[in-house]
Order: structure tokens, then sequence, then C-alpha cells
């Protein structure tokens, strides 16, 4: 049974349609001390806010991983409060001035300069304030990267600096005297499945910043890998086997001699995505021109995901028996059926023409795999709905 089940049981008593994100906090502080304690000795796992910041995630995730990745001023002020500024690491294309400054004068970790025009603002906000940063270099590789979802790198997208550049920016960070240039940042693929593709990323990263840092006279502190370690929204039941993964990435450690550089990941997806469920009531069932619509409570503007990615999201069905009518629930059974949302436009999908063996209005879908990038990247007030409400299932007295 999942885990939502009783709680959507309680919520169908309250008689309002159902319309709630569900955060299972306690998988998720399993499932990170599963992760952070199978790494290999001189990593580090930080989370990437960008995923979900709710506070209450926010508050569980700390207390399990070295700290947190941050892409703004705002994601700054919310890790700051659960985390000192030395274990934020701030990274993101276009940052300002003001963020620059707020980073130092936090004296967060580490900085990750997207370009030499950054690095030269920042070292002119150094020179003002009077500090010192360490920062790493974003590399944008030059690729090509396959069989990924989403690419970072290895092609031209606004992140980075180009691969063939970073000689000349290296040399002009050496030449600054408030930075100290620890080694180098690369995130180049998202959504990626495949451990082996993974850890051949990775080699290529050791290979890199090795040359870059021996080329340069400089030691070679830090590589940040990035995130991107995918969640199979396809298939649940084949999902990246982080096992292999992280017993091949040890033995790729000690054959590149890379046990004294400090190897950072910074994951959101992978971290948060299965512990989150976005349940919501079906509110009405028609067929319009021999086609099957199940048109739900709330809408893309709170779950953004499937339609970001173009993809049929997972789901269950929970059925429920009561009718609160005094005539006949719509039911239908064994149908390929498109679900959607409550707004006035047809990109409003969750998931198109897919097979149900039962449903009817009243039921509750229950979009599984939607706690990473969910809510956090939804436009909210479209059509100004009521936003959903939201729960943590924690630990209780009873459990422990
Ligand atoms: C720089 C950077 N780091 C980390 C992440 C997190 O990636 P993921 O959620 O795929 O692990 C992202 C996501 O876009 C990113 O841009």
């Amino acid at each position: 049974m999942c885990v939502v089940q009783p709680v959507i049981e309680q919520l169908k008593l309250q008689h309002q349609p159902v319309c709630h994100y569900i955060y299972d906090l306690i998988e998720l502080e399993k499932h990170l001390k599963h992760i952070t304690s199978s790494l290999p000795d001189n990593c580090q796992m930080y989370y990437a806010m960008k995923a979900n910041s709710e506070r209450e995630i926010l508050e569980t995730i700390s207390q399990c991983v070295e700290g947190f990745e941050v892409a703004s001023q705002g994601e700054m002020t919310k890790g700051l409060d659960f985390k000192p500024a030395n274990h934020i690491i701030f990274g993101g294309p276009g940052k300002t001035d003001e963020e620059l400054r707020y980073a130092v004068n936090e004296h967060v970790q580490r900085i990750h300069v997207e370009s030499l025009y950054e690095l030269q603002r920042l070292n002119v906000i150094l020179k003002e304030e009077q500090k010192t940063q360490h920062i790493l270099l974003r590399v944008n590789l030059a690729g090509p990267f396959p069989n990924a979802t989403l690419h970072m790198a290895g092609r031209p997208t606004q992140f980075g600096i180009s691969e063939n550049e970073v000689d000349e920016v290296i040399k002009e960070t050496l030449a600054m005297p408030s930075i100290q240039l620890d080694g180098f940042h690369f995130h180049s693929i998202s959504n990626n499945l495949d451990a082996e593709l993974h850890l051949n990323v990775i080699k290529l990263y050791f290979n890199k910043a090795k040359a870059w840092s021996k080329k340069h006279h400089f030691p070679l502190k830090h590589i940040n890998i990035g995130g991107g370690i995918g969640v199979n929204y396809a298939d649940l039941t084949k999902q990246f086997e982080w096992n292999t993964f992280v017993q091949s990435f040890n033995q790729l450690i000690i054959d590149h001699q890379m046990e004294d550089v400090t190897l950072n990941l910074e994951c959101g997806r992978f971290i948060m995505a299965h512990i989150g469920y976005y349940v919501t009531e079906v509110l009405d069932v028609k067929k319009v021109h021999n086609a099957w619509y199940a048109i739900l409570r709330g809408g893309t503007q709170q779950f953004r995901l499937p339609v970001s990615w173009q993809h049929n999201h997972p789901f269950e069905i929970y059925q429920h028996p009561e009718n609160p009518y005094p005539f006949k629930k719509i039911s239908i059974s064994q149908q390929d059926i498109t679900l959607v949302g409550q707004l006035c436009t047809p990109k409003d999908v969750f998931a198109k023409d897919v097979h149900i063996d039962h449903l009817s209005t009243g039921d509750v879908i229950i979009f599984k795999y939607a706690g990473a990038y969910g809510w956090s990247i939804s436009h909210h007030d479209f059509l100004s709905h009521p936003h959903p409400e939201f729960i943590y299932l924690k630990q209780t007295k009873e459990d422990e």
C-alpha cells in the first residue's frame, strides 16, 4: 500500500476536493543516510535546494548532508536558517553584484564562478570589502555527453566557462590575490539513469581538472561533480543503481589517485523526487470526441514537471467508494484516458492517453515521484485557484 493512502482517507473526511503535496520525511532521512554513508571517504553530499526549498524539507535534509548548494540570494537566506555559511556553496549563472556581496559578507564556503566577467566583478567586490573568497571555476566541457535527457554542457548552453577559454580564466584567477582557486565545478548532465555513464563523465572531470592544475601549477583541492543523478519516471522499477555506482566510484578515485581531492556532489532530484506525492481528486470524467478525460483539482500550475519534461507522469489511483450526490458517479473501466487539471489551456496535461483499469469521480490520483521540481518550478497563481496544502509525514513518538 502506498504510504500516503491513510492520509488521503483522512483528507476525504473533510469533504473538500483533495489537492495536497505530501512529503515522506521519514523516507527522506532514511534515503539520505544510506546515500551519505555509502559515499567514498573524500566525497561530500550537498543538496541542490532548487529541487525543493520548503522549510520542513531543508530542516530534515540539513541534518543529513554536508551543506546546501544555492543559486540565488533567496536560497542563500533559506539555507542560512539551517546551516552555517561555511556549509553553503553558491552557483548559477547571472549572479548580481548584490548577491555576490551578500555571499562574500556572509562568508559562504565557495562561489562557483560562471564567467570571466563574473570573476572580475567578484574581484572588485572582494577588494572593496577587504575579503578573500574560495572559488571553483564552472566549466562547460566540449563533450559530447550521450544518453542523458538534459545537457547543461557539451553543446552551447548559458552555463559555465567554455572549455576553450578555461586556460585564460585560470591565469586571470591566479593573478587575483583576493581569490583562492580551489578547483573546478562541472554539472554537465541531468536526469542521468546510467551509473556507468556517470562514472565515465566523472573520469573526464578528473582528467581535465588534473591537467589544468598541472599546467597552471596550482594545487587541486576540490572538484564539484554536480548533480544530475536521474529518476526513471517511465519505469519506477528501474532506477539509477546507486550501490553499483558508489562501489565503482571508490575504485575510480583510487585509480586516478584522487583521494586527497575533496569531491562535492550537489544532487537535487535523486534526493527528493521519490519522497514527494501530489495527490489530487477527480472532479469530472467525460468523453469528448471519443477521447476520455479526467479533470483533476489543481493543475500543472501546481505540478508543472510533466509539462516541463513532456512526459506522462507516473500515478496510482486511490479508489474511494463514497458518493455525496443523489445520482450515480461517473465510472469507467479499461479505457485510455488523459489526466488534466483545471486550467483553461489544452497544455494542462499530467498524462496523456494512459490506460486505467477503473476510475470514478471522487477518486484521488496519487502522482508519485513529485518531490523534486514539482511545486518549486510551478507558476502557482494562473487562474487563482487555491494553492494545495502541504503535509509532511514525520516520525511520531510511537514509531521510535
Ligand atoms: C548547477 C546545478 N547543480 C545541481 C543541480 C541539481 O541537479 P539534479 O536535481 O539533477 O541533481 C542543478 C540543476 O539544475 C544545477 O543547475
